[in-house]
């Protein structure tokens, strides 16, 4: 089972799954409390399917009878029902991603290669302009204000975000450095995060943590 990588950070763990089984063999090996077999059901695609069964078995791996996961009525952050722990759920298309922690925590993975300039000026802050421009790989820096926003968004819980105006990142040397930060404004209070980035199989995988 292609679990491929488990990621202790100071809060938790990070488990990392490579998509490549067929969903009907992913559902073999997962043991599912009745309303996920129910949320299942519903799915149409395969894709969905398979990225929602490795999340369970990620979890299934990383904490023996693991408790269900309910999803809050207002945004559909995942929660862990009855536990103590924080958890956050991510996929690309070919890696599924969990994060539980004891903090409040945010996943999130994307292919290196994906192409957001279409949506640059909605999540880009112009102070951070310079980040994308001045470094030596662009790209690889666009994914990840990219990522590092969605996972800090993920692990906020809040509604209505605006990336490029709520959500700014810290300016830093990702040559030389794995871990970052960022914050978030939302109704005059300010939210710090810390944050880190890993690159997996073409992906950037970036999680955070409430400071
Ligand atoms: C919901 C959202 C966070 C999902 O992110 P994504 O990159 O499309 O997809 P990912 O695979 O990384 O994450 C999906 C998982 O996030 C989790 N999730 C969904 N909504 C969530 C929320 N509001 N908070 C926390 N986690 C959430 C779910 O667990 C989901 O997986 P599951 O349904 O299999 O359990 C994203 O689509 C979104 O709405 N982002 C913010 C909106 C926005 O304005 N973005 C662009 C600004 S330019």
């Amino acid at each position: 089972m292609p679990l491929i990588e488990k990621i202790k950070s100071e809060s938790g763990t990070i488990g990392i799954w490579e998509l490549q089984e067929p969903a009907d063999d992913l559902l073999k090996n997962c043991q599912l409390h009745p309303a996920d077999s129910e949320r299942l059901n519903a799915f149409r695609s395969e894709k969905r399917c398979r990225e929602f069964l490795a999340s369970r078995l990620i979890l299934q791996n990383l904490f023996p009878g693991y408790p269900q996961i309910v999803y809050t009525e207002t945004v559909g952050k995942p929660v862990l029902k009855d536990s103590e722990l924080h958890i956050s759920i991510t996929h690309s298309a070919n890696l599924a991603a969990v994060y539980i922690s004891e903090k409040k925590a945010g996943i999130d993975v994307e292919q290196l290669d994906r192409n957001i300039n279409k949506v640059v000026q909605r999540f880009v802050a112009p102070q951070e302009i310079d980040f994308i421009e001045k470094g030596s790989h662009p790209q690889l820096a666009k994914i990840m204000l990219w990522a590092a926003k969605e996972a800090i968004y993920k692990c906020s819980g809040l509604p209505g975000i605006l990336f490029n105006k709520q959500i700014l990142i810290e300016d830093f040397d990702y040559r030389a450095q794995n871990h970052f930060s960022g914050k978030l404004l939302y109704q005059g209070i300010t939210t710090k995060y810390r944050l880190n980035y890993h690159i997996v199989k073409n992906n950037v995988l970036v999680y955070c943590v409430e400071e």
